[in-house]
């Protein structure tokens, strides 16, 4: 379903949901075999990043198959309320029967566009997304920065981690072949479709890195920081929402 995409189109939701109901079939699989585990490790740094404590309600958008959940509930100390929020029906159907036991008041899955999700304003303690960011343009982007300001409650914290474009020239060559031209074998190796997985070279190289984004999560009245995550191969943008001015 990728093939001949112009630039337009790849970050048309229609094509964007189309494509990751069709990877939702090898995603787990492909994802952990290609990234040597490093994509759960990151993962797990991503949530270390927040505080998370008993009862926080933490809002996951693009949560996929709730890949970010079991680091989430990793504590039972600190066992937040999460709200997964995707639009593609394959990912939140399989993140329904992957997570059924856990399903109820402290786990819920809106199968909605987060652009436009019927959560209400300030509802956060926490929005966090794994490998979401890619598939926006900036202005979807923007759009998204002002999603997370709304959902957030005042003083409340986002993290938001994504594969990058590294700095360094010699990395950045190695890690931009393999993510264009040997992800897209395993993907097929693993019965899926190779252009799908072509996909995931032709957004990162795109997105770059959270820095690129990090000046619309500013305006939209966010206060930033960046990191690295192995020498940016992934980055993360953290950050928090102004307490309400105290009268
Ligand atoms: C690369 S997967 C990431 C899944 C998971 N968070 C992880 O850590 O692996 C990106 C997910 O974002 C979802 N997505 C992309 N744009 C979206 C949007 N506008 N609204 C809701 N979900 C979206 C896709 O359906 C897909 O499940």
């Amino acid at each position: 379903m990728a093939q001949n995409q112009t630039d337009g189109d790849i970050y048309n939701p229609k094509f964007v949901c189309a494509l990751f109901d069709e990877m939702s079939k090898t995603y787990d699989r492909v994802n952990t075999i290609t990234s040597f585990g490093f994509n759960q490790r990151w993962r797990k740094k991503l949530v270390s990043e927040l505080q998370i404590k008993q009862g926080d309600v933490v809002v996951d958008l693009m949560s996929g198959m709730g890949e970010c959940w079991k680091h989430l509930l990793a504590d039972p100390s600190a066992t937040p309320e999460i709200i997964g929020v995707d639009f593609s029906r394959e990912m939140v159907e399989k993140s329904r029967s992957k997570h059924s036991n856990e399903l109820g008041p402290s786990l819920a899955v809106l199968h909605e566009d987060v652009l436009n999700n019927s959560l209400s304003h300030d509802v956060a303690d926490f929005v966090i997304s794994g490998f979401g960011l890619k598939t926006f343009d900036l202005e979807q982007t923007r759009m998204l920065a002002s999603q997370v300001h709304r959902l957030l409650k005042p003083g409340g914290m986002f993290a938001f981690l994504e594969i990058s474009v590294p700095s360094n020239r010699v990395l950045r060559a190695a890690y931009m072949f393999y993510l264009k031209h040997i992800i897209p074998v395993f993907g097929q190796l693993f019965l899926g479709n190779p252009d799908n997985y072509r996909m995931l070279g032709v957004y990162t190289s795109k997105f770059g890195s959270v820095k690129e984004v990090a000046p619309l999560f500013d305006e939209a009245g966010l206060e930033t920081t960046c990191k690295r995550y192995f020498f940016g191969c992934a980055t993360v943008i953290v950050g928090r929402k102004h307490c309400a001015p105290s009268s």
